[in-house]
C-alpha cells in the first residue's frame, strides 16, 4: 500500500487518482453520512451544487427522500435538513435516500469521485475505515484527503487523516510505504491531541465557526471515536451506500 495525505482537495495530484480514495470532512459532512447510512438510509447522494440536489431530487418520490444543504454552517432554505448529524434519526430516515450539499465535503467528494473506490470517513467510523482498508490487498495506492475550508488547511481534517494512517502503520501485515511527508505530519498531529479530540475542535477555526452557532453538540458526537461500524462507499458517481461486511 502507498498512503498519501492532502490536507485539501485542491492540494490533490491532478493528472492522476489513486486506487482508493478516503474523503474526510469530520466537521460535519463526513460524520452526518456515516450517521444517515447508520440509521438506515438508502443511500447518500452527495452533490457540489444545491441546483442539482434540488433538481435530481424532484425526480425521487417525495416519501423516499430528504434534502440537506448547508452553507456557511447553515442549513440552506428549502432544504429539509442542514448538516447536524444529530438530525439524523432512524424514524425519518429509514429506507430513504439523502441527497446532500454541503460547502467543502461534498466538493472534496466530487474532486475524487473516479476513483475506483471512494470512501468517506470520520472519527465515528475510523476503524470500520482501516479494517476496510487493511482487509482488502487492492488498495495500492490510498489517499487521505481532507476537505478543509473553501481550499484552506482543517486541523480536524488532518487529524483524522493522521488517526487513519496510525492505526493503519500499527495494524498492518502488509508493507506500507509513506509517500508524502503529509502523513507524518498527520499522525504527529493526531498523536498531540488523541486523547482530547474536542478540545482539538475548540481551537479549530470551523469548530469555532460551528460554536458560534451553536453546535457545541455537534462537536462532541463528532469527536467520538469509533462508536460506529458504518462504512460508506461509493456505489456509483456521487451515491454512497452502507458496506456491506
Ligand atoms: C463542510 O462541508 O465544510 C462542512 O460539512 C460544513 C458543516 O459544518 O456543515
Amino acid at each position: 500500500m502507498k498512503l498519501s495525505v492532502y490536507h485539501t482537495p485542491e492540494l490533490t495530484p491532478s493528472e492522476f487518482l489513486p486506487d482508493t480514495a478516503v474523503v474526510i470532512d469530520v466537521l460535519r459532512a463526513t460524520t452526518t453520512i456515516a450517521t444517515a447510512l447508520d440509521v438506515g438510509a438508502e443511500a447518500v447522494a452527495a452533490y457540489r451544487s444545491i441546483d442539482n440536489l434540488m433538481q435530481d431530487s424532484q425526480d425521487w418520490p417525495e416519501t423516499l427522500r430528504l434534502r440537506a444543504g448547508e452553507r456557511g454552517g447553515s442549513k440552506v432554505e428549502g432544504c429539509d435538513l442542514g448538516n447536524s448529524p444529530l438530525e439524523f434519526s432512524p424514524e425519518q430516515m429509514k429506507n430513504k435516500r439523502l441527497f446532500i450539499s454541503t460547502t467543502n465535503g461534498t466538493r472534496a467528494i466530487e474532486s475524487v469521485t473516479k476513483a475506483s473506490t471512494v470512501l468517506t470517513s470520520a472519527f465515528i467510523n475510523r476503524k470500520a475505515t482501516v479494517d476496510y482498508l487493511l482487509e482488502k490487498d487492492n488498495h495500492q495506492s490510498v489517499w487521505l484527503v481532507g476537505s478543509g475550508w473553501e481550499g484552506g488547511y482543517s486541523l480536524e481534517d488532518t487529524a483524522l487523516a493522521g488517526a487513519l494512517a496510525k492505526l493503519l502503520l500499527e495494524n498492518t501485515k502488509v508493507p506500507i510505504t509513506i509517500e508524502n511527508d503529509e502523513v507524518i505530519a498527520a499522525v504527529a498531529l493526531y498523536s498531540q491531541w488523541e486523547d482530547r479530540l474536542l478540545d482539538l475542535f475548540y481551537q479549530a477555526s470551523h469548530g469555532k465557526r460551528l460554536l458560534g452557532l451553536g453546535c457545541q453538540k455537534d462537536l462532541e458526537y463528532c469527536s467520538s471515536l469509533d462508536i460506529i461500524d458504518t462504512l460508506p462507499i461509493q456505489k456509483e458517481k456521487g451515491v454512497f451506500v452502507k458496506l456491506d461486511v
